[in-house]
């Protein structure tokens, strides 16, 4: 996720760039660029870090012009380095390019593009589109940019400005966001809103296949196919607070909605359609190397935690290989066995959390081959590990981890299936029926998203409440996990998760009239057991909330309320069935004044041990 700006009109750009892209600094801060079309042609001045070192970098050398891009990164391909930042040019410097999203094929595409005699300087998917548009240009730069998305596939917003036609700009947008702003003599381009409002409330919004050409005083909407289209203008009625958040209240509501595009962006490229298996060329382990393994080993801290506990339960059930689990501050103290072939996962978020760094660093002490699942390229987890899997969630902002719990999960899933492919222990119509059931969970999110006000209304009830369990077997147990580390961490409710049968043996004490009971029940396997759980909760006075697929009628039977989530392949339930429960925890925190975004005594990225 970067962030994209861009300017035409009858003022110098470079400022405006600059405002933009420190509006769009949440989208990813590893490193900035700009590229501006001044008497001199055109010209990029681009650097690693955040805005502010660009920006004092064009204070000694500033760029002059009224046509000009922007780009605020957030690593993917390639570290985050000078080289690697956008814009990206072709060999003549006459094409430069500023990119958001992944390119799927750009491998093949870099090949292609050097047996032709193009050189390339970075190790981004993005430099592909410059060449790629360079290699088609015949003096229209329309056509040539047409024809360069034709070759590309994956997930792009892109902003084009050439030296051969300076009087335009070219957006294009699929499925990653662009809107174009629309002003006096004056035209914008920017991934979100914040980007361009000092400037104009008018925008269009980009749907995907589409295509803008700015110049001063208009603004042409087409097709990829060329042909012209109309579109509403919207007025933007937001104030700059909540543009930020894309019109959400919080940044955490925001990306709890943004989960389906995470999903959609951590599976893209790694199912493959035809062979109807996982695809993960980025993984240097080989998989005569993985037939090898005899343990695994999974550290991490916090909710990363508890995404791994769900990996353990996936991995062992597809693979027979045994998993250890540790909350990464307990690992090294507790002298794990690491055996040869002993694989090491480490899953963290930002990938800069210090106990995780210190289990990983342990453990490849002892010889492991340690696996990091992390969102933050570049982090000390990614360069520190033999291999890195990237969850494409985006920046996360709000302290509370939403949807780089839910990418984690996605990325474990793939793992386990791709593990399983290399050992042969799942049978193909299984995997063919997880993936098909994976790539449906995107769209099962933006459903179940759309109507959020039976959560809403419940939460509200709870906010009241000082303690509450969660229950549930199996995987709803970890879920329930994550649902109290949630609720406790921003409502600063007190609450407990339990397997379902455990509270028999003891807390089941604390349950007397009207105590909250909230239960996880998609685990079809366990049903029964877990309703008779239900029941001897109910019989002591508990104010049972289940959480059941849809059509669910036994719950419907024996909870005080039910929230449904969509049905899917058992082991995938926990990428839905927790979404309800991050929306309870934000809902009640909201209705107790809270500070939903910034707990009190917690930080997002926890660098000491
Ligand atoms: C809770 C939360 C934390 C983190 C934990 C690990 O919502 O976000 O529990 O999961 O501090 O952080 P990372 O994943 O960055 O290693």
């Amino acid at each position: 996720m970067c962030g994209i700006v861009g300017y035409i009109g009858g003022r110098n750009s470079q400022p405006i760039l600059l405002e933009g892209l420190k509006k769009l600094e949440y989208r990813g801060y590893d490193s900035a660029g700009v590229a501006v079309h001044t008497l001199q042609g055109l010209h990029i001045r681009k650097t690693k870090g955040r805005i502010q070192e660009l920006e004092s970098q064009l204070e000694h050398q500033p760029l002059v012009g009224s046509a000009g891009i922007g780009h605020t990164r957030w690593a993917t391909h390639g570290k985050p380095s000078d080289v690697n930042s956008h814009p990206h040019t072709d060999h003549s410097m006459k094409i430069s390019v500023v990119h958001n999203g992944i390119i799927e094929n750009h491998m093949q595409l870099r090949e292609e593009l050097e047996q032709l005699g193009c050189t390339f300087l970075s190790e981004t998917d993005t430099e592909v589109i410059s060449h790629l548009i360079a290699h088609y240009y015949e003096g229209d730069l329309i056509d040539a940019v047409r024809r360069a998305v034709s070759r590309i596939k994956g997930a792009y917003a892109i902003a084009v400005l050439s030296e051969h036609e300076p009087d335009k700009l070219i957006a294009v947008r699929w499925a990653s966001p662009l809107i174009i702003g629309v002003g006096e003599g004056e035209n914008f381009i920017g991934s979100d809103i914040p980007a361009i409002l000092e400037h104009t409330r008018d925008v269009y919004i980009l749907s995907d296949g589409e295509m803008a050409v700015l110049s001063c005083d208009r603004v042409e909407l087409m097709t990829l196919e060329g042909n012209f289209i109309a579109k509403q203008l919207l007025r933007i009625d937001w104030d700059m607070m909540r543009a930020e958040k894309d019109g959400y209240d919080h940044y955490m509501l925001k990306e709890i909605a943004e989960q389906p595009r995470a999903y959609r962006d951590t599976m893209l490229g790694r199912i493959d359609g035809d062979s109807h298996g996982i695809v993960l060329p980025e993984l240097q382990l080989a998989p005569e190397q993985i037939r090898q393994i005899q343990h695994i080993h999974m550290v991490a801290c916090g909710t990363a935690y508890h995404a791994a506990l769900v990996g353990k339960a996936v991995i062992e059930r597809l693979t027979r290989i045994p998993v250890e689990i540790d909350v990464a501050s307990e690992y090294r103290y507790r002298q794990p066995i690491i055996r040869e072939h002993t694989l090491v996962i480490a899953v963290s978020q930002s990938g800069e959390t210090a106990d995780t760094l210190a289990a990983m660093r342990e453990a490849k002490l002892s010889g492991a081959h340690i696996l990091a699942i992390t969102n933050v390229v570049g982090s000390s987890v990614a360069r520190e590990a033999d291999d890195v899997l990237f969850t494409w969630a985006g920046p996360e902002i709000a302290v509370a981890s939403t949807k780089a719990y839910t990418s984690q999960l996605i990325v474990i899933y793939m793992l386990a299936l791709y593990l399983s492919q290399c050992l042969n222990t799942l049978d193909a119509v299984t995997r063919t029926e997880m993936l098909a059931m994976m790539e449906r969970l995107p769209v099962q999110i933006e459903e179940m998203l759309e109507d959020t006000r039976r959560v809403q209304r419940i939460a509200g009830e709870l906010a009241e409440c000082g303690n509450l369990f969660f229950i549930g077997r199996g995987l709803d147990y970890m879920v329930a996990l994550e649902a109290s580390l949630k609720l406790k961490e921003i409502s600063y409710i007190h609450s407990e998760a339990y397997p379902a049968g455990e509270l028999k043996h003891g807390s089941l004490a604390l349950i007397e009239e009207g105590t909250p009971v909230i239960a996880l029940a998609t685990q079809e396997a366990l049903l029964e057991k877990t309703i008779s759980n239900i029941k001897e909760v109910k019989a002591r006075g508990a104010y049972v909330i289940g959480v059941a697929l849809e059509g669910n009628m036994d719950m419907a039977k024996t909870a005080d309320e039910v929230i449904y989530v969509p049905r899917t392949h058992p082991l995938l339930t926990p990428a839905v069935s927790v979404i309800p429960l991050q929306l309870l925890a934000y809902y009640a925190a909201l209705a107790r004044g809270n500070d939903v975004d910034k707990p009190r005594n917690l930080a997002k990225s926890v660098t000491v041990e």
